[in-house]
C-alpha cells in the first residue's frame, strides 16, 4: 500500500514523465498523490492528475497513497517537510512508535502539519542533522524506529537520494543515465530489466550515476543486481473500457503461457515443488483475499487425491498454525508482498517450516523468502481486484494436483475458458436484472464453495453490492432466515451435485431468485465442462463477467474500487 518513487538521472524530465511513473504504482493506493523536486510541492487528494505545467528537474521523488494514519487530505498527502524545508520524504509502511516521537520532537520546538506517521521522519532527521551527518542519521532511524518503512529522502541542498527499508517493498531501478527507486520493479520495467532489491534494514545513497548501499550499522555492503524477466502486458487498455474486462479476457492466454512454462522454463522449479510437496509431514497453505479462495480449491483438489493440506487465512496464520520443521508452508500470493502473507511466513521461518511460494510478481518479498517459487505468469494486472491472476493460481494447484493424480486433461482449460468468455452476453443479462438488489447470495458446496466465496469477494469489492459466499449446508443453519421473495441466489451445481441441487430448492421454496450455474443439467448458465477441476475456474469466471456487468450498470469506478488497494502492505 502507497507506492513511492525516487528519480535521479543525469538528464532533465519534465513533469509529465515523472508522474506517468507514479501512475504506474498508483493501483498500490489512490487516496492522494505528490510530488517534490528542491523547487516545488504538490500534494493533492484524489486520482492522480499529471500537472501541465511544463517544468523539468534531475531529481524527483513521488508518492501514491493508501490512507492509514490520518484523514485523506492534502495536508496528509506526501511528501511531507520538516520544519526548515531541508528535509523532504515519502514513506510507505507505519512508524509504530510515531506517537513516542512525535512528542519528543514537538518538546524540542517542532511544528507538526499532518495528522499522519510519516510526518515524523522528517523532523526526525531534521532534529538528528543537528549533531549527526546523514549517514549516522540512517543508522540511528534504522535502529530507533519500530515498525515499517521504505522512505526515500531528499535533502535540498544535495543532489542524491537516501533510502531507507524495512518490511515494505523498496527496489533500485538500473536505467540509461539514471537510478529509479520505487516499491516495485512496475515502475520502470519498461525501460530496465535490471535491479536491486532492497532487504530490510538497509540503505542506500542513490546519485544519477552511483549508488552505495550500507547495512544497519552504516557498513558498505555489496549488492547483486538482478536480471529480471517480466512478461510485460500491453499496458493500454485500447479497446477495453476498463483493465478489468480486458484482464478477464487475457486468461485464455495466459493460462496458455503459463501451462508451456511447466514444460520449459519452470520445468525444473516445478518438479523441485513437487518433490518438496512429497517429502513434508504436513502441507499448509497461506493466503489472503483472492489468493485464499485459490489455496482454498488446492486444498480440494489435493485431498480429492488423497493428500492432506489445511489452508489458512494469513492474517490468522500464526494463531492458529502449527508447525514443525517438516511442514511446508505454500504461499498463494500475487503481488508477493502483502504484509500478512510474509508475517505468516515470518512465523512460519523461526518453526523452521519450508517455505514454497506461488507468486505473480517476480522477485516480490514473498519470492525472495522462498526456496522454491512458482511464477504465475499473469502478467501485470492494473486492475485491483485479482481475476487473471486468480486463474492462473487455480491452474498451477490443479497441475500440482494432476501430479498425484487428480484427474484434468489442461489442455482444454483455455479453449473451456474461452467458451465461457463467450457467455458475457448472457451473464450481461443476468447483471441488468440483480445490479440494484441490496443482497446477494452466493452458495457452493465442496469445489465450489471457495467458488461462492471468491464471486462474492467480487461482487462486494467491485459491485459495493453485499455478498455472502456460503457452503450451500450451512444455509440452513441461520442464513436462510433471510432469504425473501426476490433475493439472488446464485447456485453453483458441478456435476449435478444433488445435496447443492437440494439447497438451491430449498431458497427457491422460499422465494428466491436463484440463478443456477451448473454444468451437466439446464442451468441459467452452463459451465462448458464436466471436469470438477475446470468447473472451479469457469465458475468464477462467470462471477468475474457477473461483477463487472453489474458495477457497469451502477457506474462505478471499477478498476480503483474505493478503499482498497492492490497490494496490501500493512497488518
Ligand atoms: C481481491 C483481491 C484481494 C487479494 C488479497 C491478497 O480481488 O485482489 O483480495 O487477493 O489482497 O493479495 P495477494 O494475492 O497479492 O497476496
Amino acid at each position: 500500500m502507497c507506492g513511492i518513487i525516487g528519480l535521479i538521472s543525469e538528464q532533465e524530465f519534465t513533469l509529465k514523465e515523472a508522474f506517468m511513473k507514479l501512475k504506474k504504482l498508483e493501483y498500490r493506493g489512490y487516496d492522494s498523490f505528490g510530488y517534490y523536486d528542491t523547487e516545488i510541492l504538490i500534494k493533492k487528494t484524489g486520482h492522480i492528475d499529471i500537472p501541465r505545467k511544463n517544468k523539468k528537474s534531475k531529481i524527483a521523488i513521488l508518492h501514491t497513497r493508501w490512507a492509514t494514519h490520518g484523514g485523506v487530505t492534502d495536508y496528509n498527502a506526501h511528501p511531507h517537510q520538516s520544519c526548515d524545508k531541508n528535509i523532504t520524504i515519502v514513506h510507505n509502511g507505519i512508524i509504530e512508535n510515531y506517537q513516542e516521537l512525535k512528542d519528543d520532537l514537538i518538546k524540542r520546538g517542532h511544528k507538526f502539519r499532518s495528522e499522519t506517521d510519516s510526518e515524523v521522519v522528517a523532523h526526525y532527521f531534521e532534529e538528528k542533522l543537528k549533531t549527526k551527518s546523514i549517514k549516522e542519521s540512517c543508522v540511528d532511524f534504522i535502529n530507533e524506529i519500530k515498525g515499517t518503512f521504505a522512505v526515500l529522502l531528499i535533502k535540498k541542498d544535495e543532489n542524491r537520494i537516501y533510502a531507507l527499508k524495512r518490511d515494505s517493498p523498496l527496489v533500485l531501478g538500473i536505467c540509461n543515465n539514471k537510478n529509479i527507486l520505487a516499491s516495485d520493479i512496475y515502475a520502470f520495467s519498461d525501460i530496465s530489466d535490471e535491479a536491486i532489491f532492497f532487504e530490510n534494514d538497509e540503505f542506500a545513497i542513490v546519485e544519477k550515476d552511483n549508488y552505495m548501499f550500507f547495512d544497519q550499522h552504516g557498513k558498505k555492503i555489496n549488492k547483486k543486481i538482478q536480471k529480471f524477466l517480466w512478461e510485460q502486458e500491453e499496458s493500454e487498455k485500447k479497446k477495453f473500457r476498463h483493465y478489468m474486462i480486458k484482464e478477464i479476457m487475457e486468461e485464455p492466454k495466459v493460462v496458455k503461457r503459463l501451462l508451456f512454462s511447466f514444460k520449459t522454463e519452470q520445468k525444473s522449479n516445478f518438479n523441485k515443488f513437487i518433490e518438496l510437496i512429497k517429502k513434508s509431514k504436513k502441507i499448509l497453505f497461506i493466503a489472503a483475499g483472492t489468493s485464499y479462495h485459490a489455496s482454498l480449491l488446492g486444498v480440494y483438489y489435493l485431498h480429492e487425491c488423497g493428500i492432506e493440506a489445511q489452508t489458512l487465512i494469513a492474517s490468522e496464520f500464526r494463531h492458529f498454525a502449527t508447525i514443525d520443521k517438516e511442514t511446508i508452508v505454500i504461499a498463494v500470493t500475487q503481488s508477493g508482498e502483502t504484509m500478512d502473507v510474509i508475517d505468516g511466513l515470518k512465523y512460519a521461518q523461526k518453526k523452521r517450516a519450508k517455505i514454497i511460494s506461488i507468486v505473480n510478481v517476480p522477485y516480490s518479498t514473498i519470492q525472495r523468502m522462498s526456496e522454491v517459487s512458482l511464477n504465475i505468469l499473469a502478467g501485470q494486472e492494473v486492475c485491483v481486484a485479482a481475476t487473471k491472476s486468480f486463474v492462473n493460481q487455480v491452474t498451477i494447484l490443479l497441475a500440482i494436483a494432476k501430479e498425484f493424480g487428480f484427474k484434468i486433461n489442461l489442455d482444454t482449460l483455455a479453449p473451456r475458458i474461452e467458451s465461457m468468455l463467450k457467455q458475457e452476453n448472457k451473464i450481461k443479462k443476468i447483471a441488468a436484472e440483480i445490479y440494484m438488489k441490496n443482497d446477494i447470495y452466493v452458495l457452493g458446496r465442496g469445489l465450489s464453495y471457495p467458488v461462492a466465496r471468491e464471486v462474492a469477494l467480487k461482487i462486494k469489492e467491485i459491485s459495493y453490492i453485499h455478498a455472502e459466499g456460503m457452503m450451500g449446508g450451512e444455509l440452513k443453519h441461520g442464513t436462510i432466515a433471510l432469504i425473501e421473495k426476490g433475493t439472488p441466489v446464485i447456485a453453483l451445481i458441478s456435476n449435478k451435485d444433488y445435496d447443492m441441487l437440494s439447497n438451491a430448492k430449498e431458497v427457491e421454496a422460499r422465494g428466491a431468485n436463484v440463478i443456477k450455474v451448473a454444468n451437466e443439467l439446464n442451468g441459467d448458465i452452463n459451465v462448458p465442462t464436466s471436469n470438477d477441476g475446470k468447473f472451479g475456474v469457469l465458475a468464477a469466471i462467470f462471477g468475474q463477467l457477473l461483477t463487472y456487468h453489474m458495477a457497469l450498470e451502477r457506474n462505478l469506478p471499477i478498476d480503483k474500487p474505493r478503499n482498497l488497494a492492490k497490494s496490501v502492505t500493512v497488518k
